[in-house]
């Protein structure tokens, strides 16, 4: 299953050494906004993990009939419905790890700032919630713009005083998995086996793959590494213009956020070699919010690899001067808007 889901390669190493065996069946996920396009996918993902025992899925409508279709599918898992604010205490209570895809997505024409208006607003009263609720959960915010809507989520938390910027996660991944499909396709790799790190944000130029940084060892042309990033950067709004108004990516999203559910449950039960990119509380720059890969354990973010940092090259290292600008007002934004509603 793991293999299916395209998760990193251990370095040679520690798969030699990683003996480690899964428990079965152990762990609560809340997915709010489930009965949305990435929500429903995501869901039949999650219902297919070995390592989950409870499965709820929040929405403020159509969730009870996607949550009785998923409840027959003959996994582990037990499936429930909750809609409404009334109905938070029972979804969130003893959730292990909560992901939020729920929210407006773009149409043609859009940035995922235009979101900012609705989305800050959703995400703001979602992670009240989970403030209230299960404040130890790992919390994964799908809804744009995540280089907003992650420090608004870490600000509602310090205002109900449970903020721990381990366990606060932008999910990125998407970047990740769209940069190793363009790369192997480009380079005519197995797939299985590229690992491309992106760091910075998830917008735009804020989107960085290292390209110098892929695993195994690429050689690109200085043309190669033009296009592979700007269409990385792009790959968002090529599915908006796509699907041409009916919405965004949802199908690989719900894939790349499944494959973050999976590593972060990994983690969670003991897996020792867990390395994802996400945008979290980081040192690494001066940005206070930034993406990079992450070690992930028990208690969430166990070391930055700050190494994918060094001996950029001169493409990179500007790139990377480009993007703070822009990734900063969009942090600083997400603050201030939390900062005037509490
Ligand atoms: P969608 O409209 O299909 O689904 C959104 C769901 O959220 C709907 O079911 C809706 O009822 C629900 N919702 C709205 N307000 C809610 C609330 N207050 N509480 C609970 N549920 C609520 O949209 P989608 O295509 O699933 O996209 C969702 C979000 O994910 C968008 O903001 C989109 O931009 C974002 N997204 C992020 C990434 C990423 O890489 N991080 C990738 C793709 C999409
Ligand atoms: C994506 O990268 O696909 C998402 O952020 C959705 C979008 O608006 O592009």
């Amino acid at each position: 299953a793991l293999q299916a889901l395209c998760l990193p390669k251990l370095e040679p190493k520690q798969m030699s050494a990683n003996s480690f065996q899964p428990r079965a069946s152990t762990f609560k996920v809340a997915v709010l906004g489930a009965a949305g396009g990435i929500g429903q996918p995501l869901a039949l993902l999650i219902k297919m993990s070995p390592l989950v025992s409870s499965l709820h899925l929040y929405d403020i409508a159509n969730v009870k009939g996607v949550a009785t279709d998923l409840s027959h599918c003959n996994t582990p898992s037990q499936v429930l419905d909750f809609t409404g604010p009334s109905e938070f205490s029972n979804c969130l209570k003893g959730i292990d790890v909560v992901v939020i895809p729920a929210g407006v997505p773009r149409k043609p024409g859009m940035t995922r700032d235009d979101l900012f208006n609705i989305n800050a607003n959703i995400v703001k009263t979602l992670v009240e919630a989970v403030a209230d609720h299960c404040p130890e959960a790992f919390i994964h915010i799908i809804s744009n713009p995540v280089n907003s809507t992650v420090p608004i989520a870490a600000e509602v938390l310090k205002q109900k005083g449970v903020y721990n910027p381990k366990k606060l996660f932008g999910v990125t991944t998407l970047d990740v998995v769209r940069a190793n499909t363009f790369v192997a396709q480009k380079k005519n790799l197995k797939l299985i086996d590229v690992d491309v790190p992106v760091i910075g944000g998830h917008a735009g130029i804020t989107i960085l793959p290292l390209l110098s940084k892929t695993r195994p060892s690429v050689v690109f042309t200085d043309e190669e590494v033009q296009e592979l990033t700007v269409r990385i950067q792009n790959a968002g709004t090529e599915v908006v213009d796509a699907k041409a108004g009916a919405g965004s990516a949802t199908l690989s999203m719900a894939y790349a956020a499944a494959r973050f559910v999976e590593s972060s449950l990994r983690a969670l039960d003991g897996d020792d070699d867990v390395y994802e990119c996400s945008f979290v509380q980081s040192e690494l720059t001066d940005l206070p919010f930034f993406s990079s890969r992450v070690k992930l354990g028990k208690k969430g973010v166990e070391a930055f690899i700050s190494s994918d940092l060094d001996g950029l090259t001169e493409f990179e290292a500007k790139a990377l001067d480009a993007l703070k600008p822009e990734l900063k007002a969009s942090i600083d934004k997400g603050v201030s808007f939390a900062q005037k509603q509490g």
